[in-house]
This record gives C-alpha cells, structure tokens and sequence, in this order.
C-alpha cells in the first residue's frame, strides 16, 4: 500500500491548501506511451520506466487514461472489470508500482474512472442479458420495450455520440441504452446498486494510493426521468450547448456530493476531476462547488481559437465562473479526444504561444503527451489502421480521435522510435524522428526544453499558478498582455509582428525575440518586472 508516501507529499504549492489548485498535470494515454514487451502497445511497466522523463519534464501530477480490463471497443474507456488490469497493460502488481515509484518521485497519480457506461462484457450486463426482460438484474442498466406494432423502433430518439441511435435491440426484443459504442452500455444511476458499487471501486483505488480520478463523461451519469424524447435532428451539434436529457442533469451533482465524502475519508488531499462537457462556465462550476469535486477540465478553453478578445473572453469568464465556488480554473489545449493543438492552431510556433500563456494562467494545466514534443496531429493513417469507433459510424463524431493517439517517439531515427521494440499499435510519421525526446533533449530552441524551461520558471514562482484573477495590461489588437505580481506575460496572436514597450527583463520566450520591444508574429513572452 503506498498511502503513506502519498501523504508525505507537500499538499500547498500556492496560497491556498491544496496541491491541486495550480497542479501541472500531465495526461498519459498507456496504450501510446511506452511499449515494455514489444507488443507495439504502451503498458504500465512502460510507464514506470518513464517516470523519471516526467519528473525531470517538471509536472506535479500524472492522470493515466484507462488501463483496465477491457475488450477494448473504445480503446479501454469500455470497462469489464473496474478492479483489474487489462493483461495488454500489466498486472495490479504493475499498476501498484506505478503509484508508489511516482511517489517516491514527488508525483502524483490520477486514474481515469468510467462510471457512465461499462463493457457488454461486463459481468453485470452478460446477467442482465441472461436473466432476460423484467429481470431485476436488467434495472442496473437502461433496458426498454421498444416502440412501434412489434417493438422494432427504438424507445427514444436519442442518438449516440458516435453516430447512430442510442439503442440497441437485443435478442428477446428490448433495448438498452448506450450513449457511446453499443459495446458501452449505460448505468442505471438510480439504482442503489450502482451508486454503492461505484463507491467501493472509489475505495479499492484510494486504498492503493491513487491520488485522484478523472471522472468520464461526469455529465452524463443521470437521465431526465421518463427518458424523454430530444425532438430534433443533428444532436451532436448539441453536445456542449444546452442542458439534454442525457446530459448536464441536476441530478449528477448528488452523487458527487456521496463521492466527495468518500475522497474526504483519506488523507492526502484526494481529488475528483470532472470531464464535464456544459454550456457554459457557470454550469461547470456547479461541479466544483465545496462538497463536490475538485476541478473540472476547461472545455470552454480547448475549444476557444488562437484569437485574443476570444481568449481573454474565456480567460476571464472562467476565471470568474470558478471564483463563485472557489475552485481552480484549469487549463487545456490538447487530450486524446481533440486534434492536436499544433495542428488545430495552424503551427508550431503557435503550439508554443499557447502552451507559455496556458502556463502563465491562474490555477492548473493539463498537458497531453507529446505536446511537449510538439507532435502534429497524424491527419493521414490509413483507413485499416483505425481504431476509434467513432470512425465507423456514420454521422459519428469526425472520427479523427486516432490521429492524436499515435504512440510517441522517444528516441532513434527509425520507427518506432524508442516506444517499445515491436512496432507501434499505429504508425509514427517518418519526421518523427526530429521530434523524438532524445532529438530534443539539450536543443535550447526545441519544444521540449521550452516545456522544461516553462514549468521550472513557474515552479520558482509560485504566483503564476496561484490567485484567481489576472490583471490585464492595455495592449494592441491581437495580443493579450497581463500581470500577475511582478511577472507579465504577452501574447501575440497575430500573423504579425507587434510593437509593445518591453514590461520588463525576459524570463521565456517562444520564439526569438530580435528586439525587446517588438513582440514577433504568434509569441508568448514571460518577463519579470
Ligand atoms: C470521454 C473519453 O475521453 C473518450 O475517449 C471516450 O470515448 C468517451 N468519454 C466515452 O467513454
């Protein structure tokens, strides 16, 4: 058990208690990361080999995205069995040594949760199929009569989000629910069954030191009562907007309430991350408020451009929605669900911008692997290579999640580039090479050491993370400049370069700086003055 180091961990890095309030915390998709038996796929044993890379890189958390047993219908985020490991990841013993080496290193561990939907492999849903209609055992899940003479249409006209209806029919005639694949099907929240199973898991994880969960799709585990109809086409234009049925419901904050009494429970400052996609900032924080989680991904930021009066919009409508519950604001740009920021910004130099602003921003940040390395978006694998379900489906979500979950290039100039010695589950670009760790490591101008350098400046001041509020500085059209202390940050989100006074004596910048005082085309500058 590894409780105890977690508790020697130092739990205020800012002002206020709490590690997680201006926390880096660095996604690691396993399947993506590092391949220790030549598989071709990433697994836990690789993971711990590559703590020591994370550490040096400077982020305080590390957040693993599933790694559970799984058939693997949506790359683990369909779970079998929530208390062990997929054997293509490892073993307990694996996962056991993750935590406590990244504790001995001063990091902390989030594990992905996945309490809306299991696997169709799981043991619930193969009884719930076997016991048959009006069976309790069926009550754990969303099982319905169909519509229509025979029962041949679906309940309702919800849609999945990967394309299709939300539906699938089953042998004896009914159908259940399934928001994702019809491998995912959905959790009954109003059975006490779920709600208490849910809570154990929490348990059999905090138990093994894990220092948080990232919770998936925490606005989808409660349904409007009676499950009523959308009414409307096209509803993943939806998806975000508005309060649905099926997602952003009321009813989702009480079992978080139940879940935060639980994380409360440990010692060591346990947190709960809501993956929550909301209409707005306000609706998010509704998540965060004292009894209930801790932070919440800032969607509102990932999908905000490269465009000033739309950041500082967003900045300051975050920073304020979060005020009212006092929570942290978080930040993101890039995770294995999104085109990589690179390539949605439109270039490198622009990642960088974005990454040295993200980091200047109040509150915590989230890092995807590879960002650091300035990995593209991989726009052309070919179409037998795929694996995102949302790929199969028409209508679906773009079904692009693949290209941003190529495995990442470590080392060497020959694929797959240090990732493991059998391949890699998709394949890496041949430019890779250049972007790998080992080609970056020591290369002052490179993405790598911008992210070394970012995270050490803002671990030696403490004021960047801290607070909940920026102060703006007047600035030209297209650039956001703002002080916190006596650090200023400018941005140039501009194709042009800008003339600005210098604000005081560089600290970073994300590309070079000629003069002073003229901020170039699409540049952060960290000053101190
Ligand atoms: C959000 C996860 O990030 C995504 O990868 C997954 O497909 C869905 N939730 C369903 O679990």
């Amino acid at each position: 058990m590894t409780q105890h180091l977690a508790d020697a961990l130092p739990t205020t890095t800012g002002t206020l208690p709490g590690w997680w309030r201006d926390a880096v915390i660095y996604q690691v998709y396993p399947r993506s990361f590092a391949d220790s038996n030549g598989d071709g796929m990433g697994d836990l044993e690789g993971i711990r080999s590559r703590l020591p890379y994370l550490k040096e890189l400077g982020v305080d958390a590390v957040w693993l995205s599933p790694f559970y047993a799984s058939p693997q219908a949506d790359a683990g985020y369909d779970v079998a069995d929530y208390r062990a490991i997929d054997p293509m990841f490892g073993t307990l013993h694996d996962a056991d040594a993750v935590i406590r080496e990244a504790h001995e290193l001063g990091l902390r561990i989030i594990v992905d949760l996945v309490p809306n939907h299991c696997s169709d492999q799981h043991e619930w849903f193969k009884q719930a199929l076997r016991e048959g209609p009006g069976s309790p055992l069926r009550e754990r899940f969303h099982f319905r009569p169909g519509q229509g003479e025979s029962g041949e249409l679906p309940p309702n006209d919800w849609e999945s989000i990967f394309g299709g209806p939300a539906w699938t029919r089953v042998a004896d005639g009914e159908w259940y629910l399934h928001l994702f694949a019809p491998e995912q099907p959905d959790f009954n929240w109003e059975h006490p069954a779920v709600q208490d199973e849910f809570r154990s898991v929490l348990r059999f994880w905090l138990d093994l030191g894990v220092d948080g969960f990232r919770i998936d799709v925490a606005h989808g585990l409660v349904k409007a009562p009676g499950l009523p109809d959308l009414g409307r086409d096209e509803q993943l234009k939806l998806l975000g907007n508005q309060v649905l049925p099926f997602f952003d419901q009321d009813g989702v904050h009480e079992i978080y309430r139940t879940w935060r009494k639980v994380l409360d429970e440990y010692a060591g400052d346990r947190i709960g991350v809501a993956e929550a996609w909301t209409p707005s900032a306000d609706r998010t924080a509704l998540y965060l408020r004292p009894d209930e989680l801790h932070q919440a991904f800032n969607f509102h930021y990932l999908t905000t451009g490269w465009d000033a009066p739309a950041l500082r919009a967003t900045i300051d409508e975050s920073l304020d929605s979060m005020r009212t519950v006092g929570a942290p604001t978080t930040w993101v740009l890039s995770n294995h669900d999104v085109v990589r920021h690179r390539t949605r910004f439109g270039g490198l130099d622009r990642a960088r911008a974005a990454a040295l602003l993200m980091l200047a921003l109040p509150g915590s940040a989230y890092v995807y692997q590879g960002e650091e390395l300035g990995l593209p978006e991989v726009t052309d694998l070919p179409d037998e290579v795929r694996q995102d379900p949302s790929f199969f489906k028409e209508n679906g979500q773009d079904g692009l999640r693949d290209g941003c979950r190529v495995p990442i290039p470590w080392s060497g100039d020959q694929a797959p580039y240090g990732f493991g010695t059998g391949g890699s589950w998709l394949p890496q670009p041949a430019e890779w090479a250049g972007l790998s760790v080992e080609a970056q490591t020591g290369d002052p101008a490179s993405t790598l050491e911008l992210y070394r350098s970012a995270l050490r400046v803002r671990r030696a001041h403490p004021q960047l993370g801290a607070g909940d509020a920026v102060e703006w500085l007047p600035a030209p059209e297209g650039v956001l400049a703002f002080r916190r202390g006596d650090f200023v940050c400018t941005a140039n989100t501009t194709g042009e370069p800008v003339r600005l006074p210098a604000p005081g004596t560089v600290l970073l910048t994300s590309g070079e700086l000629a003069e002073p005082d003229v901020l170039p085309a699409d540049t952060t500058v960290w000053w101190q003055g």
